[in-house]
């Protein structure tokens, strides 16, 4: 198959990218479940922009910038804030629909953020966005659409990336591309306990690192402080909008223990809030209390939280809220320019897989939609379309995977999710990462290497595997803590 542009991933980044690229040639947007299957399509919180008559540009950065502990790139930073109230434009004139009154939009606010700037709908902006830009993609015929279509690794010739090879119902192929855009979202699944869907598998990162891509900040990874302390995978967030409209956070002794830790309290940095919970949690239970709310403010503004929340017994207006930290997103990717151009030729990459380094060493809330949005819009200013020369390549066998070979993958993907959360967690002791945490990743990476042949099951894990060890190598290299990078031992010599 031949295409202008092949498009990896269908969250906010992907399809967005698929609907300006559409204007520019034909696009075939591959992804591996449904359309709707993406991070995106759980993002609660909204999309922070300047929109506020007392809000400005520099604001937003500063805000950015110090989340960020001043580790973000202020060239990108800068030019994503001030695309930031067009990226919202352009989605109103799409159809969606963010809160208003009286024909305003209503803003709210997360954590470490001095102002409302956050735009939203309910607690489920990103559900909205994503089936608005369906509707708009479905109805483009400009672009074609494989679902349950896994992308298994790039094709790279000597010059450059010309698209992907892809398992699709059973069968493997090629797609040759002009452009190749990977836009496969996060990772969380590299973690034992994350709010990531269970797609979230490193994919885009690890083909990226496979043809030889660019890396940046892979150390950085943003933990939620406050999904739903119960036994589900993924684990359920509890918006960091819920402080916003006033919740606290309260130990196992009735203490609000925010109070005293920061100005911003409640809504300090996630960094800060997901370590303090974390440490809080050796000594018991830690909850939100949003008991002063209304149960008809609480299930208007938050219906789907409340309605998840009563089927543990739990109403958000007369009981707390059990939580705690989960691996929430990665604030570092493969590395692009403002363009979303990665360091290989006709490679691009765009939303939680780009490194772009806005966010620096922690991401301020809500600013992820809207890397996302602003960089995908970025389509015109260097896309050339060109004729591939198709040399022949060869294309690995499909294995369907035996009930022994499937329990052993299960088992070592597992194995994978333990030692990244005891390793490489929210605290990292860099002497216990490099003489086990690594050494453990690698041995499960020759362990399934030694499966032979194409399959998506055992691909995923290969590249939770190939990301494991990337992120541990980054941490290593970062003797000191900054932002989510949080170092309680360096190197001891005693180390036992
Ligand atoms: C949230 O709603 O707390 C998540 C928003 C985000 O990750 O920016």
């Amino acid at each position: 198959m031949n295409t202008d542009f092949l498009i990896i991933g269908s969250g906010i980044s992907g399809l967005n990218f698929a609907l300006q690229a559409a204007k520019k040639g034909q696009v075939t947007l591959i992804t591996k479940k449904k359309l709707i299957d993406s991070n995106t399509n759980f993002a609660q919180g909204g999309i922070a922009a300047v929109l506020d008559k007392t809000d400005n540009i520099e604001r937003h950065m500063e805000d950015s910038l110090k989340a960020g502990a001043y580790h973000n790139n202020k060239k990108a930073l800068k030019f994503m804030i001030k695309n930031s109230k067009s990226a919202i434009k352009k989605l109103i004139e799409l159809g969606v629909k963010f809160e208003e009154k009286n024909g305003e939009l209503q803003l709210t606010k997360e954590g470490g953020h001095s102002t409302k700037r956050i735009a939203y709908i309910g607690d489920f902006t990103g559900h909205e966005i994503e089936k608005i830009l369906i509707k708009e993609v479905l109805s483009n015929p400009q672009i074609r659409i494989f679902e349950d279509c896994f992308a298994l690794k790039l094709i790279k010739s000597n010059t450059s990336c010309d698209g992907a090879i892809i398992i699709h119902k059973n069968t493997i192929k090629s797609i040759f591309a002009s452009n190749t855009t990977l836009a496969t979202g996060g990772i969380g699944q590299v973690y034992k306990h994350t709010t990531n869907p269970h797609i979230a598998t490193a994919d885009g990162i690890a083909m990226g690192i496979e043809i030889g891509a660019k890396l940046k900040d892979m150390e950085f990874i943003q933990f939620h402080p406050t999904a739903l302390a119960k036994n589900t995978k993924p684990k359920f967030l509890i918006s960091e909008t819920v402080r916003g409209e006033g919740a606290k956070l309260v130990n196992s002794k009735g203490e609000y223990f925010m109070q005293k830790l920061h100005p911003l309290k409640d809504l300090a940095p996630r960094d800060i809030i997901a370590k303090e919970i974390f440490e809080q949690l050796k000594f018991g239970p830690v909850y939100l209390d949003i008991r002063h709310k209304s149960k008809k403010f609480l299930t208007q503004r938050f219906p789907k939280i409340y309605k998840r929340l009563k089927d543990f017994k739990i109403s958000m207006e007369k009981d707390l809220i059990p939580v705690t930290p989960a691996a929430h997103y990665l604030c570092g990717g493969i590395q692009t320019n403002l363009n979303g151009q990665t360091c290989i030729p006709h490679l691009f990459c765009f939303g939680e897989s780009s490194g772009t380094e806005v966010h620096g060493a922690n991401r301020l809330a809500s600013n992820s939609l809207l890397e996302a949005l602003v960089f995908s819009n970025q389509i015109a200013k260097s896309l050339k379309k060109r004729n591939i020369s198709r040399t022949s390549i060869s294309l690995p066998k499909h294995i369907n995977l035996s009930p022994t070979q499937s329990k052993k993958i299960k088992y070592l993907k597992s194995k994978i999710q333990n030692i990244m959360w005891k390793y490489a967690g929210i605290s990292r002791n860099l002497d216990k990462i490099q003489k086990k945490g690594l050494p453990s990743i690698e041995k499960i990476i020759e362990e399934l290497e030694k499966f032979k042949g194409a399959n998506q099951t055992l691909q995923e894990s290969k590249n939770l595997a190939l990301c494991a060890k990337t992120i541990m190598k980054a941490a290593l290299k970062r003797k000191e803590s900054l932002g989510c990078h949080q170092v309680v031992e360096a190197f001891s010599s005693n180390f036992s």
